[in-house]
């Protein structure tokens, strides 16, 4: 199986929750704003993909975002 998951958040819905950074901090860190953006290239390794649903899942805004490439 050769699919890959990405996450994304969307910088315009982001309000800076940081639930997504409690949940997966492997996934996601804060910039000086408290606002969440993806580490690296936001692939998602198999071992994180759960907790990377789950982030997806608790954040308020709606702002992160799982594509598949
Ligand atoms: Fe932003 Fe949602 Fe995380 S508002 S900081 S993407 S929980």
């Amino acid at each position: 199986e050769s699919r890959v998951l990405i996450v994304k958040i969307d910088p315009e819905k982001c309000q800076g929750h940081a639930r997504c950074h409690a949940l997966a901090t492997e996934l996601f860190e804060l910039d000086e704003f408290g606002n969440a953006r993806v580490r690296g290239s936001g692939q998602i390794p198999p071992t994180l993909e759960d907790r990377a649903w789950i982030a997806r899942a608790n954040c308020p805004e709606l702002a992160v975002e799982i594509v598949e490439q």
